[in-house]
């Protein structure tokens, strides 16, 4: 992996994380890992086995034997197209639940590794820069505050046309939040190696020109 550069990009749920790293990843040529997908696709193929979201082995060997294809903006579980499906609200919550296993987040590991390919790649997560790439050449912890991130997520569903309800939406952040910071594997956390990049007043293609000039500036020195 060390001739590879990687970008690490870790924050919370709905903090743009992915729009960010996957415009990133485009401008400088790289890959892109969504590892958020991987623990979304874990927990609907679960369910669709009739696995229960609470057993530990049974959920790592669904992420072990995972039969996935990320093509553009479509995900594959199967051969049967899921990208839809894996963004719903209720397979987002059974995410945070099956990502607080160790077993499964060692099922994931070598998965994630495969996708740092030269001449580099763009990771989004939780714990990109702290477990998977703790050797990434750039680590950024991409927050919101929790209003702000709530309102984003309310006006994407609105403009998928779906309903949206921003009191329970504002909720179900908050608690998965709590999740992925109070469990022991890989916690929700800004490291001290990475930069904080607090987006809340900032558009999209300022976080993306800001992101992209620390890269340049990183990899110049
Ligand atoms: O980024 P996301 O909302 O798609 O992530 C879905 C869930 O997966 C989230 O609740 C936390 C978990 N996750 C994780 O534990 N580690 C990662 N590297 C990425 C996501």
């Amino acid at each position: 992996m060390s001739g590879i550069a990687i970008l690490a990009i870790d924050g919370p749920s709905a903090s743009g994380k992915g729009s960010v790293a996957q415009r990133v990843a485009e401008a400088l040529g790289f890959a892109y890992l969504d590892s958020g997908a991987l623990y979304r696709l874990t927990a609907l193929a679960a369910q669709e086995a009739g696995i229960d979201w609470s057993d530990e082995q049974g959920l790592a060997q669904i992420a072990q034997s995972l039969d996935v294809r990320f093509e553009k903006d479509l995900t594959f579980l199967g051969g049967q197209d899921v990208s839809g499906l894996i963004r719903s609200e209720v397979v987002g919550a059974g995410a945070s639940k099956v990502a607080a296993f160790a077993a499964v987040r060692q099922a994931l590991l070598a998965r994630q590794r495969n996708f740092a390919v030269a001449p580099g790649l763009v990771a989004d997560g939780r714990d990109m820069g702290s477990v998977v790439f703790p050797g990434a050449r750039l680590k950024i912890f991409l927050t919101a505050t929790a209003t702000v991130r709530a309102e984003r997520r309310y006006q994407q569903l609105i403009a998928r046309g779906e309903s949206a309800d921003l009191v329970a939406i504002t909720r179900d952040l908050q608690s998965r939040d709590e999740r992925d910071a109070a469990r022991k594997e890989a916690p929700l956390r800004q490291w001290d190696d990475a930069l904080l990049l607090e987006t809340s007043q900032l558009s999209l293609d300022q976080v993306v020109e800001c992101v992209l000039s620390w890269w340049k500036t990183r990899t110049e020195t």
